[in-house]
C-alpha cells in the first residue's frame, strides 16, 4: 500500500498539505502554492480521474457513457476516454494489438505497446483535461495491464509496476470501479456484441483467448481490488443495466455529490 494511491478528494485544497508522493504536481499549482492566493484558487481545483475496469462483456462501455451523461446532467465538466486507443498514436497501435493484422504478438512486445500507448495518452490527453479541472472517465488502465500481461501472461508484476514509477506514467487513477462478471457470461456477451456488429464471434485477440486465460484475469482484478480497498470499488456487472448504473452512482457519490439521487431509484 503506498501512499500515491491514496484518493485525493476533487476539492481537496492543494495548499492543504505536502503533494502527494508519486502523484504528478501541476508545476502551475507548486508555484501558486507558494506565491499568489488567488492563483491557487483558480487552479486548485484538479478533475477526478476515475477509470473502469474488468474483464470482455463487462459493460464498461455502456455504464461509463451513463455515467457521463449523469455528470455532465449535474453540470461536472468529462472526458471519456480509453485504453488503448485514447490519443492518434494510440489508434494506431489499437488496431495493431487487436485488429488481428499481426498474428502473433511477443508478450513483452504486448506490454510495452500498451504502455507506449499509456505514455502518449496521459501526456497528451489525460493530464491537461486533468489540469483544467475537467474530470476523466478512462475505460481500463494500468490495472488491466496487471491483469491481462501480468496476471494472465504472467509478465512480472513488479517490471509492471516499475515502469509505472517513471513521468508521465506515474498517474493513479482516484478510484476504479471494478466491474466483475464470471467470465463464461462475459465472453459470452462480448461474443453476441461481435455478432451484432456482424463481427466474427471470436473477433479480436483476447476474445480467442481460452476460458482459464479469462479467470486468470479476472482472478487478478480481484486480487488487485483486495490489495487497494481505498481506490478500488467492485461493482456486481449482473443485473439490468438501470440497476449497474444505480450501484455505481451510489459508489462515486463522495467524489461527485451531484450524483447522489441519480438512478438511486
Ligand atoms: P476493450 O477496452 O475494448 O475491452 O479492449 C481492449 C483489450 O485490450 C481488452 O481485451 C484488454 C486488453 N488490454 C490489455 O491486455 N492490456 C492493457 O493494458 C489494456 C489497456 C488493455
Amino acid at each position: 500500500m503506498s501512499s500515491h494511491d491514496d484518493i485525493l478528494e476533487p476539492d481537496d485544497p492543494a495548499g492543504g498539505g505536502a503533494p502527494v508522493a508519486g502523484e504528478p504536481v501541476e508545476p502551475a499549482l507548486r508555484a501558486a502554492s507558494q506565491v499568489d492566493p488567488r492563483l491557487l484558487a483558480a487552479t486548485r481545483r484538479q478533475g477526478c480521474f476515475v477509470t473502469f475496469e474488468g474483464i470482455e462483456g463487462s459493460g464498461k462501455t455502456t455504464q461509463i457513457a451513463r455515467l457521463a451523461e449523469c455528470l455532465d446532467e449535474a453540470g461536472e465538466p468529462v472526458l471519456v476516454t480509453r485504453e488503448p486507443g485514447g490519443s492518434p498514436l494510440g489508434r494506431r497501435l489499437r488496431s495493431l494489438l487487436l485488429g488481428g493484422e499481426i498474428a502473433r504478438i511477443d508478450p513483452m512486445a504486448e506490454l510495452l505497446l500498451y504502455v507506449a500507448d499509456r505514455a502518449q495518452h496521459l501526456r497528451d490527453l489525460v493530464e491537461p483535461t486533468l489540469a483544467t479541472g475537467t474530470h476523466v472517465l478512462c475505460d481500463r488502465f494500468l490495472d488491466a495491464t496487471l491483469a491481462y500481461q501480468g496476471f494472465a501472461r504472467g509478465l512480472d508484476l513488479t517490471l509492471i509496476r516499475t515502469l509505472h514509477t517513471t513521468p508521465p506514467l506515474d498517474r493513479r487513477p482516484h478510484r476504479t470501479i471494478l466491474l466483475d462478471l464470471d467470465p463464461e457470461l462475459g465472453l459470452e456477451r462480448a461474443r453476441r456484441r461481435n455478432g451484432e456488429l456482424g463481427l466474427d464471434a471470436t473477433e479480436g485477440r483476447f476474445e480467442r483467448e481460452a476460458l482459464a486465460f479469462h479467470r486468470r484475469v479476472r482472478d487478478g482484478y480481484l486480487a488487485l481490488a483486495d490489495a487497494e480497498p481505498f481506490r478500488f470499488r467492485i461493482v456486481a456487472a449482473e443485473g439490468s443495466p438501470d440497476d449497474v448504473a444505480a450501484r455505481i452512482a451510489d459508489l462515486l457519490s463522495d467524489l461527485f455529490p451531484g450524483l447522489d439521487g441519480e438512478d438511486g431509484s
